[in-house]
């Protein structure tokens, strides 16, 4: 059902089975008494992708970022699959954490001087030891996933290309592959296709959703456009000025409600 703002969130208690991610009364102030986040209540289920939409500056990447704790939430709880990612304090909980959460970003993040297979490796970094990293020595069976996954997304012969002698969509492809190599159970990914062309971007929402569909994880997608977020999105989050203010099926995105979200109306004419 769609929910609009200014509606009580429904009585009930936060639980693993109310969806893999129940966000409540999240705040978010970079500066004292300046308010990014306004108490964002949000369930995202287990399983499809949830597109949040929402104008510039109004708190799509913080929201994020405060899931993976990339972010330091100000208050309010992120429960994911029961745990409260908010309250995790020791580095040894956070890095656990963090490994349950596939990232997924605008520009990538590859490094760029190292091959495909190793930036794809990159993502076992929080499974082997340090010494083993440090030294390549990858278990025989990350390495065989690695080209397996490569395969999935279409880069089956780029194993042994560095990361700069990539396009864009094929980076995207790697950094997904990344993500999907930490055995994730959620990807976050911050607008992966604002740096792609029309059809690379569509390729990549495609191939995001797949992935996600295969191994039943829920993927979260920050994403500009809107035609992008109701084609590949089983649930849209519209947010404006730092609140939700839509959560719901593509079909409800009015644009009555596209208004409320984006304010004024000439661009929709
Ligand atoms: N590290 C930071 N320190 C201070 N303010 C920040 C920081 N990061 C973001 N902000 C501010 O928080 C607000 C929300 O930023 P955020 O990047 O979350 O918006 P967004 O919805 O992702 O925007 P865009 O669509 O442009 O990516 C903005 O006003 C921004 O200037
Ligand atoms: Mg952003």
């Amino acid at each position: 059902m769609p929910v609009l703002v200014g509606q009580p969130p429904p009585a009930k208690s936060a639980s693993a089975d109310d969806g893999a991610l129940v966000i409540r009364k999240l705040c978010k102030e970079y500066q004292p008494g300046v308010p990014v986040l306004k108490s964002i209540d949000l369930e995202v289920p287990g399983h499809g992708v949830t597109a949040v939409i929402g104008p510039s500056g109004t708190g799509k990447s913080t929201l994020i970022r405060c899931i993976n704790r990339l972010v330091e939430p100000t208050s309010g709880q992120i429960l994911f699959r029961g745990t409260d990612l908010a309250a995790l304090r020791s580095s040894r909980e956070l890095r656990a954490a963090r490994r349950r959460i596939g990232m997924v970003f605008q520009e990538y993040n590859l490094v760029e001087r190292l091959t495909v297979m190793e930036n794809l490796l990159c993502g076992r970094l929080g499974y082997v030891p340090p010494w083993r990293a440090w030294l390549r020595l990858f278990p025989e069976a990350d390495v065989a996933h690695a080209f397996h996954l490569l395969d999935a997304v279409g880069l089956g012969d780029f194993a042994t290309r560095r990361a700069d002698a990539l396009s864009g969509g094929q980076r995207q492809r790697v950094g997904i592959a990344r993500a999907i190599m930490q055995a994730p159970e959620i990807i976050l990914a911050d607008e992966p296709t604002s740096s792609l062309d029309p059809k690379t971007s569509v390729e990549i929402m495609e191939l995001l959703s797949r992935l996600g569909g295969e191994r039943n994880i829920p993927v979260i997608v920050n994403i500009h456009n809107v035609e992008l977020a109701k084609r590949f999105a089983q649930r849209i989050v519209g947010m404006a000025g730092g609140e939700v203010v839509y959560a719901g099926p593509p079909e409800g995105l009015s644009d009555d409600i596209l208004r409320r979200i984006y304010g004024g109306q000439s661009w929709l004419e």
